[in-house]
């Protein structure tokens, strides 16, 4: 494909309807292909930005059991969250569409009837777990098993998540359905496959000969090594009840596999935009891309194009900039485990901040390699670069020329060399830009042009136009003007990575819209235009609002520790007897003070029934002491005293303990006489 293509056709993975999206998904997937997307339109390119919800499979079957509602439902409210964050974000596509929609189903059952029709479809009668209380087949993750490599008894009929080892249904010993609890048994049934082994010499011309060098490594390294490895026929059908059903006779009961669908989707949702839909994807001048996270790679490189490849009609993905992983602080990324910065979540914590997360995670995206995202890092982009570099260099352009010129550009007089290298280098910046985005290389995208902003703040700090205005007023008005056209070209070149911002600067230069063959010239803003008033465009995230951040981690990962905790075993057996010994009374609090000088003990005042007497307890990290008077304990009164601290203790106080380490108070469900026996 040439690199100067009729029309664009951008996919961004279809991210399943079963959750919340992350920075995960923004930073592997959304993002890099909103920039890429947003250049190519202010390079005025044809381009459709494609993406919606994929609405099928097990994954929403799952999600939907587990809140107790129907896959419908769940599909509803979590494809609304979705879209919204999108949005929130500046994501810009042209449809955010649902594979749920009518025309989904038609598009991908059409599709399938013409491969059904044209014989590319292998038919193949297997044995496949059957439950048979729930009276359905059973897909890989509905069956749960002993892993035979560890021995965890929690293994899924797809994958063990202790030991990490992908497994086959069949493999697991003691097979159990999570529908109904009943033992699987095998069963017959039919699907249709894809016989993938057929088109391997294809795919090995078209990737393994035809994009090395071209494709990302991570991308070309797998794809090279799934077809190395040698493909097997898929089935592209399941026995499920949620998905477009198989259109064809003798297939009641059955769906399309998801991963048959979602991709078609991409196709459906363009369908959805324009009556010109065709243009887009059978013109061999349209420039296929598709966005995705690694995970997916072999489904848009392999399956999906041998799918397009059968059929016959449609273009081929040009290229498939796919990325690696973002972790959290230092472990993955985990929606099971709530491990993640929800995209909705950080927008209430960071009201209007959206461009910043953008750039924290354009400017450490995982393009090569799995990276960490940590507060820390997004304090120090935002405080050290944004607000240092970016923020400061447009804020003194703007503040010295309303207060020198009342806002009008002033006219360059002579240029010194400083003066000309600066101009040569930000003509030169468009280029350097667009030819980092063009290969898919978004963050050295990003670097470029704060480089840019970085050429702006020396030239200012080099130049010192405050101290020079009262000793040479004619040389500020150059430097200022050259200051502007530095400023309004960061204007354009920033809109793909921080529209946010690009909108709020070009209202702050005045500057109707500007495409990008205009950034870089020297009169972008010509002498004599008026500019508008300065208005910050960062604040500085101050130390309070990441450490609430890391926070909220802890407490994560805390409420993880304690759901996962062991239960202690039983100790060893006692006698009655033994049992009998011990004098327990419910008694209430009278007083209650911390003990000088410790951190844990409480000295209390417990009236027993008995008497009144002091008891230390090391509970202070748990209570208040002025919440707990009045309350009801139990307590061992015939504990021998102890001296705790200098205070003789005169019993024990009964305390559970949570799985976290938390305690609370063993209390009677109803009021009792003090001096009441507990047995
Ligand atoms: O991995 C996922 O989240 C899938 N839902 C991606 C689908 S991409 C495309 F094929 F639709
Ligand atoms: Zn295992």
């Amino acid at each position: 494909m040439t690199n100067n293509p009729k029309r664009y056709t951008v996919t961004a993975a279809l991210p399943y309807a079963n959750g919340p999206v992350h920075i995960g998904h923004l930073a592997g997937v959304y993002l890099p292909a909103d920039i890429y997307v947003r250049y190519l339109r202010l390079q005025n390119r044809d381009v459709k930005f494609i993406c919606g919800s994929d609405e099928h499979g097990v994954p929403i079957t799952i999600r939907a059991k587990k809140e107790g509602i129907t896959p419908q439902q769940a599909v509803d409210k979590y494809h609304e969250l979705i879209k919204q964050s999108f949005a929130d974000f500046n994501i810009s596509f042209d449809i955010y569409d649902r594979t749920s929609s009518k025309i989904h189903a038609e598009t991908a059952a059409g599709f399938f009837k013409k491969l059904y029709e044209d014989g590319k479809f292998i038919e193949q009668t297997t044995q496949q777990y059957y439950d048979e209380k729930a009276q359905q087949f059973l897909a890989d993750r509905y069956i749960v098993g002993t892993c035979p490599k560890c021995g965890n008894e929690n293994a899924y009929g797809d994958q063990c998540e202790a030991c990490g080892t992908s497994l086959n249904a069949t493999d697991l010993i003691n097979p159990k359905s999570t529908l109904s609890g009943a033992v699987p048994v095998m069963r017959e049934t039919k699907h249709w496959y894809l016989p993938l082994n057929e088109y391997e010499p294809w795919l090995r011309e078209w990737i393994v000969e035809g994009h090395k060098g071209d494709w990302k490594p991570n991308v070309y390294g797998q794809c090279k090594s799934w077809i190395d490895q040698g493909l097997q026929p898929r089935a592209v059908t399941r026995d499920l009840d949620w998905g477009v059903p198989v259109p064809v006779e003798g297939a009641e009961g059955k769906v399309l596999y998801v991963w048959f669908d979602a991709p078609i989707g991409y196709i459906s949702a363009t369908k959805a935009l324009t009556d010109d839909w065709e243009k887009y994807w059978k013109d061999k001048d349209s420039k296929l891309v598709h966005f995705i996270g690694k995970d997916n790679i072999v489904f848009h490189c392999i399956i999906f194009p041998s799918m397009l490849k059968a059929h016959g009609d449609y273009i081929l993905p040009d290229n498939v900039p796919a990325n690696e992983f973002l972790n959290l602080e230092g472990d993955k990324i985990s929606t099971s485990r709530n491990w993640a910065v929800w995209l909705h979540e950080y927008l209430q914590d960071f009201k209007g901040k959206g461009d910043v997360l953008r750039y924290v995670l354009a400017a450490n995206a995982p393009e090569t390699k799995d990276n960490d995202f940590t507060w820390k890092d997004y304090q120090a982009r935002n405080n050290n670069e944004l607000l240092a570099i970016l923020g400061n260099f447009i804020n003194r352009a703007v503040v010295l020329t309303q207060k020198y010129y009342e806002g009008a550009v002033p006219s360059r007089g002579e240029l010194t060399d400083y003066d000309k290298t600066v101009l040569e280098d930000l003509q030169g910046m468009p280029m350097v830009i667009s030819t980092y985005i063009e290969r898919y290389r978004f963050r050295d995208a990003l670097a470029e042009l704060m480089n840019l902003a970085r050429l702006g703040n020396k030239y200012l700090a080099d130049t010192e136009p405050w101290k020079l205005i009262k000793t040479d007023a004619e040389r500020v008005k150059t430097i200022m003007n050259i200051a502007l056209q530095i400023s309004g070209s960061l204007a354009i070149l920033m809109e793909p990575f921080l529209p946010d911002s690009a909108a709020k600067l070009r209202n702050m230069l005045s500057m109707e819209s500007a495409t990008w063959a205009e950034a870089g010239a020297a009169d972008l803003l010509p002498a004599g235009h008026v500019i508008g008033k300065p208005e910050l465009l960062f604040e500085k995230v101050e130390d309070a609002a990441v450490e609430a951040q890391v926070q909220k981690l802890l407490d994560t990962k805390k409420a993880n520790e304690a759901a996962n905790a062991v239960v202690e075993p039983a100790k060893e057996n006692i006698t009655f007897e033994d049992f009998t010994k011990m004098d327990i009374r419910i008694g209430t609090i009278i007083e209650a003070e911390k003990v000088a000088k410790t951190k844990k003990l409480l000295k209390l005042k417990i009236d027993t029934g008995i008497d009144q007497r002091t008891v230390v307890s090391g509970i202070a990290e748990f209570f208040n002491p002025e919440e707990i008077i009045g309350q009801q304990v139990s307590i061992l009164v015939n504990l021998a005293p102890r001296d705790i601290k200098g205070i003789t203790s005169q019993g024990m106080i009964l305390m559970a303990e949570n799985a976290d380490g938390s305690l609370a108070f063993v209390q009677p469900n109803k009021a009792i006489k003090n001096g009441g026996t507990v047995s």
